[in-house]
């Protein structure tokens, strides 16, 4: 291989510099081919722990354990070349201790490749984000509508809509900011918030459901592709591939049932002796 055809991935550094202006550019991705296709237009792929529900059909982000992140972290490995991958800790992974969070985020790195992890960071975690940052893990905070915490909330809803919540989800922010993540999610709160939050902190913020005032922007990309029916308010559909791929299967189903397929182009013949 030439020097000039070594594609280098994007670094932590590339990252950052996105607080001086030029919007990050963020998608999901849990296999091999989507992260193929998103691979030359993203900033950062993340390996959600939103694979539990998308490809698993797990009610939550909470039964995601560390195998499953092990296997499709590995997968989005080897499909994107260029974007700057992080890997989700699943609950149960990082919150008991910070030697427990360095176990499981080596392990991640270790065995995927990635070079990020990303945490879901109430306050409390600040100590394990500065472990693990001090020991070489770059760490991406996620603040505001946590997922993995809808058992304490009691369903998915928008964050720092009153004073409390407000004060709490700053704080969590600062405190992953100060604490030394490289980047950090803001989810689900009002533009107001987003905006305040993404000029106290010293790393780019990155939004989903959370205006234009972050410094990068985050979706499923199962949802603003149209693989699902609903999807919050927060998300544009930029396709509409459910529809697609029912209609593709509904034509297989009629051509088989028709005997219409498969045809002469889609046969092997016996090949014609001498030949
Ligand atoms: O798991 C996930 O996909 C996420 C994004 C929604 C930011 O954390």
């Amino acid at each position: 291989m030439s020097k000039q055809e070594i594609v280098t991935r994007k670094t932590v550094k590339d990252i950052r510099k996105a607080k001086d202006g030029t919007p990050l550019v963020c998608l999901t991705a849990y296999d091999a081919p989507m992260a193929g296709l998103l691979d030359a237009h993203c900033d950062l792929i993340l390996v959600g722990d939103s694979v539990g529900m998308v490809v698993h059909g797990l009610p939550s982000t909470v039964g995601v354990t560390m195998e499953m992140m092990i296997l499709h972290g590995q997968a989005v490995m080897r499909g994107a070349q260029q974007a700057f991958v992080v890997v989700d800790m699943p609950f149960g992974s990082y919150e008991t201790s910070s030697d427990q969070a360095f176990m499981n985020a080596s392990r991640l790195m270790k065995e995927t490749g990635c070079q990020a992890v990303k945490i879901e960071s109430g306050t409390y975690a600040a100590r394990q984000i500065e472990h693990l940052v001090e020991r070489g893990i770059p760490v991406m905070g996620h603040v505001g509508l946590r997922p993995q915490a809808v058992n304490v909330d009691g369903g998915f809803r928008a964050k720092g809509r009153n004073n409390d919540e407000r004060d709490r989800v700053i704080a969590e922010a600062k405190a992953a900011d100060d604490a030394g993540a490289f980047a950090i999610v803001i989810e689900g709160v009002a533009e107001e918030l987003a905006g305040e939050i993404t000029s106290i902190v010293s790393c780019p913020t990155v939004g989903i459901g959370a205006s234009a005032s972050c410094d990068g922007q985050i979706l499923v990309t199962d949802d603003m592709v149209g693989m699902v029916d609903w999807t919050p308010k927060f998300v544009r559909r930029y396709g509409n591939l459910k529809s697609e791929i029912l209609s593709a299967v509904e034509d297989y189903a009629a051509d088989v049932r028709s005997r219409n397929f498969p045809g002469k182009a889609e046969t092997y013949q016996l090949k014609k002796s001498g030949a």
